[in-house]
């Protein structure tokens, strides 16, 4: 960390290159942590569920929050403590990938014949036809719960403070506030004309809070406050509810193939979308909106190179997939 102020956002970012890296670290981390151990073939499904998949959107969004905050420090703080830094460090590392564990297990119960009854995730069979419904409730709870430990990891390197926090952070997002919440309106909406206004509402819980709070735990584990810490909160709310309308503009647009998972899902089962209630230029002109707003938010947090979680709002928004 230089003690000089640079104007990072002058510069370009190479954001393929960045991406790797963390992506390798995540999925490293994944790797080694999940499902070791867990008996009687629950351990395979839960390795089906996470590994081999996914944009990985949500750790990324938790490492870009943490840069960002860090790149804001003065050099006389915490970055300047070499152990503290360690720590915080790790945090991100385990909250990146608790984030993901609670986005794997609520595909996994998302997908079951009870809810939206998929047979086609991350290009593979959903988890449920191929270990059987019993193994995929267990596998989506006993993931839940893992992403707690992740988080509460028996040394000394991560602050207690900061452990619970980011705890209270992924229960928040995860729970009936959150996640839970969006998924039960997602299900009493079927074939319900919803208002603009209960749309927005079910977008953010089941899908919003969780990539809001990927951003808030990445602050956190930063030690973000104020101004910075608010405006990366609307950072996250508007980003966050720009990915569902995009979902829901893909599940009309895009291809199975290209999706990894089946198309045309959203009208045939009659749920309520962006799509359905504006028609698809609306739709898309809102997701614009949202990236702007996504925008305005990192430019009023005082943070020196957001360029990270610039660039991520912009594929959230640009995304095929
Ligand atoms: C899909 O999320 C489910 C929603 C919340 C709409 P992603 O599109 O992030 O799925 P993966 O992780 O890349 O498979
Ligand atoms: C799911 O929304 C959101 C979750 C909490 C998993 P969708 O039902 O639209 O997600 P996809 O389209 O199946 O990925
Ligand atoms: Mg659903
Ligand atoms: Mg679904
Ligand atoms: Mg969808």
């Amino acid at each position: 960390m230089s003690a000089v102020p640079m104007n990072f956002e002058s510069q370009p970012l190479d954001m393929n290159l960045w991406s790797q890296n963390h992506l390798a670290r995540v999925e490293q981390a994944l790797s080694q942590w999940v499902g070791d151990g867990a008996p009687a073939g629950l351990g395979d499904a839960m390795r089906y569920a996470v590994l081999d998949g996914g944009k990985r959107l949500r750790p990324l969004l938790v490492l870009a929050a943490y840069e960002a905050v860090c790149s804001g420090a003065p050099a006389s703080a915490v970055v300047d403590d070499a152990a503290l830094r360690a720590g915080l460090d790790e945090a991100a590392l385990r909250a990146a990938c608790a984030v993901e564990l609670i986005h794997a297990y609520s595909l996994v119960h998302d997908d079951m014949p009870c809810m939206d009854n998929d047979v086609l995730r991350r290009g593979k069979p959903t988890v449920h036809v191929q270990f059987g419904e019993a193994q995929a409730l267990l596998a989506g709870d006993a993931l839940q719960a893992f992403a707690f430990e992740l988080l509460t990891p028996d040394n000394t390197l991560i602050p207690a403070a900061t452990q619970a926090t980011l705890c209270r952070l992924l229960a928040r997002a995860a729970g009936s506030a959150g996640m839970a919440g969006g998924q039960a309106i997602d299900l009493a909406s079927v074939g319900v004309a919803l208002t603009e206004d209960q749309l927005r509402q079910m977008h953010r819980l089941k899908t919003g809070a969780l990539l809001q709070g990927s951003v808030l735990m990445g602050a956190a584990c930063g030690h973000a406050v104020g101004e910075a810490y608010q405006a990366l909160s609307d950072y996250g709310a508007a980003m966050g509810l720009a990915f569902q309308v995009v979902d829901d503009i893909l599940d009309v647009v895009a291809d199975s193939a290209t999706l990894g998972k089946t198309a045309g899902k959203d009208a045939a089962a009659d749920k309520p979308t962006y799509v359905s209630l504006l028609g698809l230029a609306r739709a898309q002109a809102y997701a614009q909106e949202l990236l702007a707003e996504a925008h305005a938010a990192l430019a009023r947090s005082g943070l020196p190179d957001t360029r990270a979680l610039a660039a991520l709002a912009d594929m959230v928004v640009r995304r095929s997939h």
